[in-house]
């Protein structure tokens, strides 16, 4: 543990300017990961300037034990690392919320720590009290922290399917919010306006850390459907801010720049992510989108007619074509078709056919989630292009070819009021001459849980296979 005057004590130099140069890391390692070329190059400025940080913290820091800090270290670092290896490509955003609620736990046990044993944290005033600020700080992180961590238990259990994805939407839950809520405030006013250890504080805190807990709870239980991915970033929002009000509890500067880079990445990211799903930032905020019972549902699916194909027919239509656009979504990774896909495109270009891949911004379950499937199989940046830039396209393509895609160019976004994913932008590939709908049987639904007109359009072909044997069959069919 960081000890009294090494916590809150006077700066020294050397250290402040250490934790500058992690600070200007971190900021490359975000510039990085902006773009799918450059995020090694991010990665690894990233994972340095962790490092200096660190390294930073021990060496210059009282630590109570050293022995104790390297074997947690170790420990952590043995258990992350063989779970980061063994997860599959498809269950990150889980594993992300799961790791969001550890940084929020931890958040509230600094703040449990420094509020049981003050003097520890350098955070007593002369008189023997604990100052206004330190107050607000101590509590800002532990209702933050509880908030994240509640919030990203119930995340983790949804997008893992150990709960029902489907929205619980709670009678007068805004009005149970709301309330929860200004409690919250209200109690942290309190808290902070008593500098003296008066009888009674010791509950005041405890509660507080309570009903934050119940609020992430109550905050994320109404989400649902295709909603999930704009949560979990604001989670990772929400974890970053907790960490920054832990750094100013453990007078750590690089904490507090590392939490408030992740905090305001975090939120900005959730900001793209509500403007590519047509959704309003601040009800985000509030817990108060989703709250569509059918979201996630799977809904009755009446019979409707839909016409089949085979590989051998899609290989000589695509043979045909003079402009393909590819729209890669979920199946596509569970299936790991994307060197097979990469393959199929590499053949057509040698044919002289136009081939570009399009990609939502929530295709898949976490942000960057084609991107990186396509990256990983070689797949050039240049070809690949963002739904705005490339929707205009659609009208001009021959084939739309949709590989365990389907919310992401499901046209009830546009057009279904009721539908979950209402105002969700989402490909225009009705307009393309053909279209081929690559998944593994007609009863299997997207994300969201609805059917998909495209499915039943004149110029659908439904490829009802697993999709890397689907491109694999069409590879060979095109030899
Ligand atoms: P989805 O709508 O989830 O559709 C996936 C499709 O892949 C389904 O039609 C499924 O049908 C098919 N499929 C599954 N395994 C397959 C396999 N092995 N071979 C062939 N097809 C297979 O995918 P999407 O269009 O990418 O949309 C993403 C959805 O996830 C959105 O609703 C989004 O909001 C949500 N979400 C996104 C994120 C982020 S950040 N990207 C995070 C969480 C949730 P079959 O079962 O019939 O094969």
């Amino acid at each position: 543990m960081v000890q009294d005057a090494a916590a809150h004590g006077p700066v020294n130099p050397w250290v402040a300017l250490a934790y500058l140069v992690a600070g200007v890391f971190f900021i490359l390692a975000l510039r990085g990961l902006s773009s799918p070329s450059t995020s090694r190059t991010g990665n690894r400025f990233g994972m340095a300037g962790m490092l200096i940080a660190v390294a930073t913290t021990l060496v210059t820091h009282e630590v109570a034990n050293i022995v104790e800090i390297g074997i947690a270290i170790f420990l952590g670092g043995i258990i992350g690392f063989s779970i980061a290896r063994r997860i599959a490509m498809t269950a990150m955003p889980e594993l992300v919320a799961a790791f969001h609620s550890l940084v929020g736990l931890a958040a509230v046990l600094v703040a449990a720590a420094a509020f049981l044993n003050p003097g520890a944290f350098g955070i007593l005033e002369e008189s023997g009290n604990i100052s206004s600020v330190s107050r607000i700080e101590m509590m800002l992180g532990a209702a933050i922290g509880a908030i994240t961590f509640s919030g990203s238990v119930i995340a983790f259990a949804k997008l893992s399917g150990r709960m029902s994805g489907s929205p619980i939407l709670l009678p007068a839950r805004h009005i149970i919010n709301l309330g929860t809520l200004a409690a919250i405030l209200a109690g942290t006013a309190l808290y902070a306006m008593q500098p003296t250890a008066g009888a009674g504080e010791g509950w005041l805190f405890w509660a507080i850390v309570a009903a934050a807990f119940v609020i992430g709870f109550l905050l994320i239980i109404p989400i649902g459907g295709a909603d999930m991915p704009v949560v979990v970033s604001m989670l990772n929002s929400y974890s970053g801010w907790a960490a920054a009000a832990m750094g100013f509890t453990l007078g750590n500067t690089a904490m507090i720049i590392t939490g408030a880079l992740v905090g305001s990445s975090g939120a900005i990211l959730s900001y793209i992510m509500c403007r590519a799903m047509n959704r309003s930032f601040i009800s985000v905020i509030a817990g108060g989108f989703g709250a569509d019972a059918s979201a996630g549902g799977g809904e009755a699916r009446e019979q409707r007619p839909y016409k089949t194909g085979s590989a051998a027919d899609a290989a000589f239509m695509l043979e045909q074509a003079e402009k393909v656009i590819i729209i890669p979504g979920y199946g596509m990774a569970v299936a790991q078709a994307q060197h097979a896909l990469r393959e199929m495109a590499d053949m057509l270009e040698e044919k002289g056919i136009e081939v570009k891949f399009a990609i939502h911004p929530v295709a898949g379950r976490m942000p960057g989630h084609m991107n990186v499937l396509l990256a990983e199989a070689n797949v050039s940046y240049d070809k690949v292009f963002e739904l705005e830039d490339i929707n205009s396209e659609f009208a001009q393509a021959d084939v739309a070819f949709i590989i365990g895609a389907n919310d992401v160019v499901n046209p009830a976004a546009k057009t279904d009021k009721s539908s979950p994913i209402y105002g969700m932008p989402v490909f225009d590939v009705d307009k393309a001459k053909q279209v081929f709908f690559i998944k593994r049987s007609m009863g299997g639904v997207g994300y969201a849980g609805v059917d998909n007109d495209v499915f039943y359009m004149d110029q659908t072909m439904m490829l009802l296979s697993d999709a890397k044997k689907m491109v694999e069959e069409i590879v060979k069919a095109m030899d």
